[in-house]
């Protein structure tokens, strides 16, 4: 080998060496482990779950819902309302009116209760008490119906209220229930009934496709 081929060689080793050398430090520093002390971004989804868990409590088709409400939870239930209501028949006001026939009457004109002017004005516009504004009060009273007296936090259960309003209306209530009608309730509580089955065919030869 000729010094000239050694210095070749020599050199050529020398190179690949420090390339080796070199592409360490480089990648080193590309691929860097050490976790940053700020991640980049944030995934804010907490925001958009909670609104999704608030669009669950869907109005209640109360056709549906009242006939087979839980009128014994409704009244145990009732033990957080006792405090302020009397519910029988001829009973007493309390630091709330008397709530017998509640349901089906014109809100705030129970006789011989001091009603808040929040209330009375309450009952300039709605002509009873039904299902509906019942569900909503009743999860909220003082957001629903704003200066309200009555300072009751409110059930947030949305099958609380169910049953409460099935057993306010057992205690006699004068509003008829209405007809069932699923198809009207919100668009969330679909699924559950159209939810098709694999026994369904089977079983109920007459649910034909309508032609
Ligand atoms: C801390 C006392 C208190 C509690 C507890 C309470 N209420 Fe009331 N409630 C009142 C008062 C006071 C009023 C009258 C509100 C007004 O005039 O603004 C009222 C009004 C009402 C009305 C309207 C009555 C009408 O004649 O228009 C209903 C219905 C009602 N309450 C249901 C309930 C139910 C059901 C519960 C239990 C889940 C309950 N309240 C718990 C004090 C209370």
């Amino acid at each position: 080998m000729s010094n000239l081929s050694f210095n070749k060689v020599a050199g050529a080793v020398l190179a690949t060496a420090l390339a080796i050398v070199g592409l360490r430090e480089v990648t080193t520093g590309l691929f860097s482990s050490e976790a940053p002390a700020k991640p980049g971004y944030l995934i804010e989804a907490a925001t958009e779950v909670g609104e999704g868990a608030a669009a669950a409590d869907v109005m209640p088709d109360f056709g549906t819902v009242i006939p087979v409400a839980d009128l014994k939870a409704g009244e145990a239930a009732f033990a957080k309302c006792q405090a302020c209501h009397n519910v029988a028949n001829g009973g007493a006001n309390g630091i709330g009116p008397n709530l017998w026939g509640v349901i089906g009457q014109k809100p705030g004109t129970h006789a011989g209760f001091a009603y808040s002017a929040a209330m009375t004005d309450f009952g300039t516009k709605q002509a009873v008490w039904n299902d509906t504004q019942m569900y909503e009060f009743l999860k909220a009273p003082q957001k629903y119906i704003s200066g309200t007296k009555m300072s009751f936090v409110g059930l947030k259960k949305s099958e609380d209220r169910v049953n409460m309003i099935a057993y306010l209306r057992a205690q006699g209530g004068t509003l008829p229930v209405p007809a069932p009608n699923p198809a009207a309730a919100a668009p969330a509580a679909a699924p559950a009934v159209a939810a098709p089955t694999d026994a369904a065919p089977a079983e109920v030869p007459a649910a034909k496709p309508a032609a």
